[in-house]
């Protein structure tokens, strides 16, 4: 095998490849906040292997469920064959893939908590990157790449529904702030993940308001 710092050096590149300006909120510059935020959560929490949160962090979003038909296993398979082709260790890449896999089922999971450390903090990364103000940006970028409305009173929040469902209503993205966003802080896995949703969250708040606000022509 590679060293596991040119391990990472290559997925870095292989993932920048497949992923640069994406216009949907998936870009590269998404994959390196999640990558920088997930080592920061790892340093905090201790007694985990940040090799692998480092490959997940990269990879997670490589097969995004959303862009193929639903499918939770596309990104999994395309994290395994890359990994497999850089030599990395049987016991990392199923670690890997069981994380990547996992953290695609995006509608409320069915099958429960993420099971290992590593999963958790990655998948904490990934969230805390939905909300403040680059999460604020990614939910109108994605919004209008779905050319979906702002907002429109008149269309119901989706609450309670499985992915599938979710996937073919009409939505607005002021709803997805309540149909995901204000709820993400009772999520998060880690200690360290929480208290900086909380901040996070705070802003989310305080944009919501001023938004109403200026839609009523307040002052
Ligand atoms: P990730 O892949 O980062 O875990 P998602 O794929 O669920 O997250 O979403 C990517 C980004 O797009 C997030 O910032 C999320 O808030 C936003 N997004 C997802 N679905 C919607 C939607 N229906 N309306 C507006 N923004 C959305
Ligand atoms: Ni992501």
């Amino acid at each position: 095998m590679y060293s596991k710092a040119e391990v990472i050096k290559r997925t870095k590149s292989f993932v920048r490849k497949k992923m640069e300006s994406d216009p949907s909120g998936h870009d590269w510059f998404h994959i390196e906040r999640v990558l920088a935020m997930a080592t920061y959560i790892a340093k905090q929490e201790k007694n985990c292997d940040v090799f692998v949160i480092q490959l997940t962090a990269l990879l997670h979003d490589i097969g995004d469920w959303k862009f193929h038909n639903g499918d939770s296993t596309v990104g999994a398979k395309i994290a395994k064959t890359w990994l497999e082709e850089l030599t990395v260790p049987e016991k990392v890449i199923e670690n890997v893939c069981y994380i990547v896999e996992y953290i695609s089922y995006k509608g409320g999971s069915p099958i429960g908590q993420m099971k290992t450390l590593e999963g958790m903090i990655v998948q904490d990364a990934d969230r805390l990157d939905a909300l403040g103000a680059i999460g604020i940006a990614r939910a109108f970028a994605y919004g209008g790449y779905k050319k979906q409305e702002i907002y429109n009173p008149q269309i119901e929040k989706k609450i309670n529904m499985s992915a599938r469902e979710y996937l073919a209503k009409k939505g607005t993205t002021i709803n997805h702030f309540y149909e995901k966003l204000l709820l993400l802080k009772d999520k998060m896995n880690t200690n360290t993940a929480k208290k900086i949703a909380e901040k996070r969250h705070k802003f989310i708040i305080l944009f919501l308001a001023i938004f109403y606000k200026e839609w009523n022509c307040e002052l």
